[in-house]
């Protein structure tokens, strides 16, 4: 089933989830809400709060009991995204100005410490301590995630398997934590939401890979800033691990700092592209895709099922 027809489906639903975020950001504080809601309306594509009300159809489905859990996800990951263009120096989020560039670091730390907590007050609607765990323990290994990516900038001997746990703990987990709290929340057995857990952590890996490949390939249209931002911040991702095991490329690509010119990264860009490093980024992309996939399989077929299939192509192949 198309993308759109999935959303539309469950456009009900989401329109609740909408409403729950809107309360949720209200505030005293004219800045602490405007910041927030600049950031709500500006769109994005809700994968994580959808991801989870497809978990919660393998329980008993009541969306005015998911709804919180699936609002605290999109709230967290939005405040992770107000942080997270502070530390990437970023102008442009979903479209339109970061919340730094709008206000600036200061409001974004704030403002991001305010989401997380109105991410808290949410999760307080769902009654299940097992639930609250898995939500710290995913915060807590999202800020590891950022701070290692901090460390690890420019750090050009890093290997696959420090990049792997990086994106892992960046991104992985909170899709991970999306689909499996949708089914707790509902009330679903432990093994259905172990295996929707690890089918979320694979389809995580798959399209942060996929978001790394397209800060390559998609046009600066598409990204709202220019290609190769990653690598001019220093920031290693897999399609630079695979072009580096070309020597010529190794040397051009160890050679970049902060203030490399723009004529040289586009240069990079160009033979990265020419080499097999996206090709194979690609493939490692599908690879999390395939696996993701097939410990879908092994949940109870249906509809729901079905849906959950057809958004994790939507991601694992994402255009934009
Ligand atoms: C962006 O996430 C950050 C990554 C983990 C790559 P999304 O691509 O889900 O962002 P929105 O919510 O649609 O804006
Ligand atoms: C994902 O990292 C952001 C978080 C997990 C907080 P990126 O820095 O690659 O994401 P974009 O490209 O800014 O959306
Ligand atoms: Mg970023
Ligand atoms: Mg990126």
């Amino acid at each position: 089933m198309n993308i759109k027809l999935i959303y539309s489906l469950m456009k009900a639903d989401i329109d609740l989830i909408e409403k729950e975020l809107e309360s949720a950001v209200k505030s005293i504080s004219p800045v602490l809400e405007e910041a927030s809601v600049h950031l709500l309306q500006a769109g994005g594509k809700r994968i994580r709060p959808v991801l989870l009300l497809l978990g919660a159809k393998f329980g008993e489905y009541d969306i005015h009991r998911v709804k919180f859990a699936a609002a605290a996800l999109e709230l967290i990951h939005m405040a992770s995204l107000v942080h997270d263009d502070v530390i990437d120096d970023a102008v442009i989020r979903r479209g339109q100005h970061t919340v730094k560039a709008e206000w600036d670091n200061r409001i974004a730390m704030y403002t991001g410490d305010f989401i997380f907590a109105a991410a808290l007050e949410c999760m307080t609607k769902v009654e299940d301590r097992e639930a609250h765990r898995i939500l710290s323990h995913t915060m807590t290994e999202l800020c590891i995630g950022e701070i290692v990516q901090i460390q690890d900038k420019y750090r050009f001997e890093q290997n696959l398997r420090d990049y792997l746990r990086r994106i892992k703990r960046k991104t992985a987990i909170l899709i991970a934590a999306s689909c499996q709290l949708g089914a707790i929340a509902a009330g679903a057995p432990a093994q259905i939401h172990q295996k929707l857990y690890e089918f979320g952590y694979n389809v995580g890996m798959s399209f942060q890979i996929t978001d790394d490949i397209l800060d390559f390939t998609a046009s600066e249209k598409d990204l709202g800033k220019p290609a190769g931002g990653d690598l001019l911040q220093g920031n290693i991702t897999l399609p630079v691990l695979y072009a580096m095991e070309n020597e010529d490329l190794k040397e051009r690509i160890t050679a970049v700092h902060a203030h490399t010119d723009r004529q040289d990264i586009n240069q990079i860009i160009h033979l990265l592209k020419q080499s097999d490093a996206i090709e194979r980024s690609h493939e490692l992309s599908r690879r999390y895709l395939d696996r993701a996939l097939a410990i879908m399989e092994e949940l109870p077929p249906g509809r729901h099922r079905n849906s959950l299939r057809d958004i994790a192509y939507f991601i694992g192949r994402r255009k934009y």
